[in-house]
């Protein structure tokens, strides 16, 4: 797989393409759809003039595979090339981009879908996978380069001003009456949330970042999906031949706008809803114990109208932002390429963070190596203990998360708001063979 700067369609005709970067020429990058338990076996080349790695995101690699620059590798150099090899050991659905100033690599365009079918999947119709992204484009269609930039940093990250899906701006999307579709969304965008509303369609949730969950309605039937994370959702697609059901973006109040339509052909494949079983088979996942786990309190602080700027943090964290660092983990900012890790856990142990928001802004939460369950919010048991490897906080809100840690070595842990990550928002967290349980 390679990564270059090339271009691409993005707005439909008659406009032209966009300068992009991206793997193998395409946005979205190749599709890597595999079996579960095969093994991954990728060459990666880098055709950018600066250096890059490629990170398999929520896919439970070695460390070695894990694709940070200086914490698991030596980025790969201009010319240069990686061999990324690992066994896809989770079903699911899964992602890949750079960790090497993901802020511009990713924002530019390096990305694609993993996707490691079940021995026995459900059954639908037709399998789809939406990858979301949003651009902030010039009035001539070029992305603007105002990457990194601070006011970003400290608000809510690279906001676009133009979705795609599957790197097209989309118009329609074709449908049948009576099909079942599954729909694999992806949300790979810098900062943007997405709250997908799908009119008189119900969609049901079966999978979170991959990970099998009861089958569920989402909240007040919108699908929230913060960067970085994963929703299958299974859709029955109820309505009648020539009807048209758009698809609302509604996260953000007050700027909600049409994303695609979805049309009906002309003809009808079932007259009734299937009753096909939505339930997917768990993956390999060590099931924490509850009964003592470790307790970590985390505290994220930073950002726009935060405490910190009112004057209420410490002063440690002033002087940090002076130096430009918008976002702690608890009280620090990382910066640089190497990092001490925020906690040592033995390998091994069950673990739980106790993860506070203390910020006016939401922050997509994400652990490397691993999946955990989101046992609960606000204080509040989760009513399906949903395993994620990136879990959305909204303002001032607790959340509380429940692992093992087995999977040995140094991960990051961090805001995958990528412009949030780079002001700081990351650590490295360290599973330790040898560390003993205390
Ligand atoms: Cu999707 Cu640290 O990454
Ligand atoms: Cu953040």
């Amino acid at each position: 797989m390679r990564a270059a700067s090339g271009r691409a369609a993005l707005r439909p005709a008659p406009y032209g393409p966009t300068d992009v970067w991206s793997y193998n020429g395409s946005v979205p990058g190749p599709e890597i759809r595999v079996r579960q338990g095969d093994r991954i076996r990728i060459l990666a080349r880098n055709g950018l003039d600066e250096d890059t790695t490629i990170h398999w995101h929520g896919i439970r690699t070695p460390n070695a595979m894990d694709g940070v620059p200086f914490l698991t590798q030596d980025p790969i150099p201009v010319g240069g090339d990686f061999l990324y090899e690992f066994d896809a050991l989770d079903a699911g659905t899964f992602w890949y981009h750079p960790h090497q100033r993901s802020v511009e690599q990713v924002g530019r365009g390096l990305y694609g879908p993993l996707i490691v079918d079940e021995a026995d999947p459900i059954r639908v119709d037709r399998d789809l996978t939406w990858m979301l992204d949003d651009w902030r484009m010039t009035r001539d269609g070029q992305i603007s380069a105002d990457f990194g930039n601070r006011r970003d940093a400290m608000h809510g990250g690279r906001i676009g001003n133009s979705v795609t899906i599957n790197g097209q701006i989309p118009e329609r999307i074709a449908v049948r009456s009576g099909e079942r579709i599954r729909l694999r969304l992806v949300n790979a965008a810098n900062a943007r949330i997405f709250g997908l509303d799908f009119g008189d369609l119900v969609p049901v949730v079966v999978a979170l970042d991959g990970q099998p969950v009861t089958p569920h309605a989402p909240d007040s039937g919108i699908v929230v999906i913060g960067p970085a994370m994963r929703v299958d959702l299974v859709i029955d697609m109820t309505g009648k031949p020539g009807d048209v059901i758009t698809v609302i973006d509604a996260f953000y109040e007050g700027l909600e706008y049409r994303l695609v339509d979805l049309a009906y052909g002309p003809d009808r494949l079932r007259d009734s809803v299937p009753d096909w079983s939505m339930d997917l088979p768990p993956n390999p996942l060590a099931d924490p114990d509850m009964t003592s786990p470790a307790r970590h309190r985390i505290v994220f602080n930073g950002g726009m109208m935060g405490q910190t700027m009112m004057g209420g943090g410490m002063g440690s964290m002033m002087d940090q932002m002076r130096e430009g660092n918008m976002w702690f983990i608890n009280g620090k900012a990382a910066t640089g390429q190497m990092m001490d890790p925020l906690l040592v856990l033995p390998q091994g142990t069950s673990q739980v963070f106790e993860m506070n928001n203390r910020t006016a802004w939401h922050h997509p939460i994400h652990f490397h190596g691993h999946s955990f369950r989101v046992i609960a919010r606000n204080g509040q048991p989760t009513r399906y203990r949903e395993w994620q490897d990136t879990v959305l906080m909204a303002p001032e809100e607790r959340v509380e998360i429940a692992f093992v840690a087995d999977n040995p070595g140094d991960w990051m842990f961090h805001c995958h708001i990528l412009e949030h990550q780079a002001a700081g928002m990351m650590g490295v967290i360290r599973v330790d063979p040898r560390a003993t349980k205390t």
